[in-house]
């Protein structure tokens, strides 16, 4: 049997938002910030762990790297599927149904938040690595606006989500290697919801390369 995730309700409309003024900004936010922490000379298989509906597989084929899949939700694969993408498995990230260890990067964008063990995602995704290879992640900023907001709305699956800062993030990555983590820059300010001190980012991207 088949599992469900807490995305196979919203699977349909979920690029909606990425298409509005505010998806728009986060994602160019998003891409500027992924694209500072992508190691030099990327090329080989990526498997992105919740890709949902390969949203951003025209990124990682952009940045040189041939993309795979994985996700927990098979109506999030089917959006994928409809876009012609193949290479793509259902699985949860602390069990992936793969063997080898056939990538050069696995990335998790807005997953980690959601799986239940992210040590044991983390652990699992290393093993997939090739000698050298990297893990990346992207999350929503623990401390940001957003993702109280997010919180605060207990609509699923935000109330099922857990969000982390730089500091949680350095911790699941340090087992592997020295992570890097950078921040991305801030919304515009016509971008609701704000915070009231300094804007905290709403997006972080972190990477750690595995001694090759
Ligand atoms: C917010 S969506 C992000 C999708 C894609 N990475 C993106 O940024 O457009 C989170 C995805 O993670 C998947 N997911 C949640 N928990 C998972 C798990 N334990 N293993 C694999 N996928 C999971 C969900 O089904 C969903 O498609």
């Amino acid at each position: 049997m088949t599992e469900e995730s807490p995305f196979d309700w919203m699977a349909a409309g979920y690029e909606r938002w990425h298409a509005t003024p505010k998806g728009k900004a986060c994602i160019a936010l998003e891409e500027e910030a992924l694209g500072a922490l992508l190691p030099p000379g990327r090329s080989g298989a990526l498997l992105e762990m919740g890709c949902g509906t390969a949203f951003w597989f025209p990124f990682w084929r952009r940045a040189g790297y041939e993309p795979f899949g994985l996700d927990l939700s098979l109506p999030m694969l089917e959006q994928a599927r409809a876009k012609g993408e193949k290479r793509l498995v259902q699985g949860r990230a602390e069990a992936p149904p793969i063997r080898k260890a056939t990538f050069s990067c696995v990335a998790f964008l807005t997953t980690l938040e959601f799986v239940p063990d992210p040590e044991k995602a983390l652990s699992r995704a290393a093993g997939l690595l090739l000698p050298g290879g990297s893990l990346l992640l992207g999350v929503l900023g623990a401390d940001s606006p957003m993702a109280r907001s997010r919180k605060a709305s207990g609509q699923p699956p935000w109330n099922q989500a857990r969000f982390f800062t730089a500091v949680e993030l350095d911790d699941l990555l340090s087992p592997f290697g020295k992570p890097r983590i950078v921040p991305a820059r801030p919304l515009p300010p016509e971008f609701p919801p704000r915070g009231e001190g300094p804007e905290e980012p709403f997006f972080l991207v972190a990477a750690v390369s595995l001694e090759g």
